[in-house]
């Protein structure tokens, strides 16, 4: 760790990925990740949505010219509302979901929200011990959230600390 509480891998990766807005010509590869993903993914028209209305809670992760990862949350008052967060299948398992965990906060200290708010399926294993990791709660459960697979969807939060 730094004097920032950073790890040595969270440091590797802010050197080499680079944090921007999604645009149209990410959106190939967004829903070619979205492809691999279980719970409720996303449609090619979700994301055009959201870039057409420039939303500033819509961030893409690129490794050269490689989409790797993304997040997006709206704004409602003070707190975030994450709608979705993922990354390709290449880069799941490496500590960059930690990564991407901290930009979100970083992001949405920067837009003065105070509390983040999610929901995660309950079989999403490694989401949920992400997002503990990264200081989230459990504040509620919404039954058979998931039309899919019929999961229940675990509600978790986490306060923001001011800068
Ligand atoms: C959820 C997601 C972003 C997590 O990213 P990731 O890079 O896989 O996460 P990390 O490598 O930072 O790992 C997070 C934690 O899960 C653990 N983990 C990772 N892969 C695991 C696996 N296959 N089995 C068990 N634990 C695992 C890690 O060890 C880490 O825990 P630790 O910090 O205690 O060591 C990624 O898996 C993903 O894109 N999934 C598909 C989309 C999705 O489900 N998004 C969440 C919607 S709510």
């Amino acid at each position: 760790m730094n004097d920032q509480g950073f790890s040595e891998e969270t440091l590797e990766w802010e050197s080499r990925i680079v944090l921007s807005s999604m645009s149209m010509t990410d959106l190939p590869e967004a829903v070619e990740i979205e492809r691999t993903t279980i719970y409720s993914p996303w449609s090619g028209e979700m994301f055009q949505k959201e870039i057409e209305a420039r939303n500033p809670g819509l961030k893409t992760f690129r490794l050269k010219n490689r989409l790797v990862g993304y997040f997006c949350f709206w704004k409602v008052l003070n707190e975030a509302h994450l709608l979705n967060l993922a990354l390709h299948a290449d880069f799941r398992g490496k500590g960059l979901g930690r990564f991407m965990m901290r930009n979100l906060e970083q992001t949405c200290k920067e837009m003065e929200i105070s509390k983040i708010l999610l929901e995660v399926a309950e079989t999403n294993y490694v989401a949920i011990k992400l997002y503990k990791n990264s200081g989230f709660f459990k504040v509620g459960i919404r039954k058979r959230f998931y039309q899919e697979t019929g999961d229940d969807a675990i509600l978790m939060e986490k306060r923001l600390q001011r800068c």
